[in-house]
């Protein structure tokens, strides 16, 4: 596999790549905007493994997302088997033992305020109902959310760190990257869901991963194929229309 061919051809070459011996997965060949309007964040996964070669291409295309400067601020771990299990045990235990949530960034503004308090509480409530859990059931919601730490059940996961003393232009760029990751991963019929969650205790990543503060947690993202029958994944929250957020200026 060249990794230095041009950008055109790698994704196309990912089909030609494609080895049922190793599990290799082939590409859909599926157009950019089939690929946005199909991605949605799944929650509940098969327990069905991705091959490494495929991890190893979502990266391999997504590391040419722009970043400004071309500074390209990604540092990626890559957590399958024992490396996720132990994460994720370690992430459930900090959530049981009562330890604070300490992100080491405000991922919100301190206080909610419309329009975005009303969207987040459309979002939440969708998600709970997909689920079947009342609202004021707060045992389910927590196990629920519980299942971010377990990577929704996702063979694969990829833990987000940027350097820390770079800024908030350095963050934009990793949006693109993450949405890199997971158009390329629509290509290959994968889901993923990007999780602020999985950066909620980062002492225990950066323990785990000997990172020094040097890094930042970001989150991470669960990598996998989606289980279609389970009732969360049927989730689809709405979009705001273009002319509620566009002005048109001639
Ligand atoms: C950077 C980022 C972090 C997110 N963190 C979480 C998370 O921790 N847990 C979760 O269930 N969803 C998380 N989401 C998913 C959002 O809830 C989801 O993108 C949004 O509701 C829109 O739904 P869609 O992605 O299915 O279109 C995150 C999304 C982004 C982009």
């Amino acid at each position: 596999m060249n990794s230095n061919l041009p950008r055109e051809t790698a994704a196309r070459r990912a089909g030609a790549d494609a080895d049922p011996e190793n599990g290799h997965v082939s590409a859909l060949d599926i157009s950019v905007e089939d690929a946005i309007l199909a991605r949605r964040s799944i929650r509940a996964f098969l327990p069905k493994p991705v091959p490494q070669a495929t991890l190893r291409r979502l990266l391999d295309i997504a590391r040419h997302a722009p970043s400004g400067s071309n500074i390209q601020p990604w540092r990626v771990h890559v957590l399958t088997g024992v490396s996720l299990t132990a994460y994720s045990e370690a992430l459930i235990a900090a959530a049981r033992n009562n330890e604070p949530r300490d992100m080491e960034y405000q991922y919100y503004a301190p206080e909610w305020r419309e329009p975005f308090q009303a969207r987040r509480r459309a979002c939440g409530f969708g998600l709970y109902s997909a689920m079947g859990i009342e609202r004021g059931d707060t045992q389910a919601r927590r196990e629920a959310f519980e299942r971010n730490y377990l990577f929704f059940g996702a063979p694969a996961g990829f833990l987000l760190w940027i350097p820390s003393d770079l800024e908030h232009g350095s963050w934009l760029d990793y949006g693109t990257f993450i949405q890199s990751i997971s158009l390329t991963a629509q290509n290959y019929g994968l889901a993923t869901i990007a999780q602020g969650a999985l950066g909620e205790y980062p002492h225990v990543a950066h323990e785990m991963f000997h990172m020094g503060n040097d890094y930042t947690l970001i989150g991470g993202m669960s990598i996998g194929w989606p289980d279609s029958d389970a009732p969360v994944n049927s989730f689809q929250p709405d979009r705001i229309e273009v002319d509620e957020f566009v002005t048109w200026l001639d």
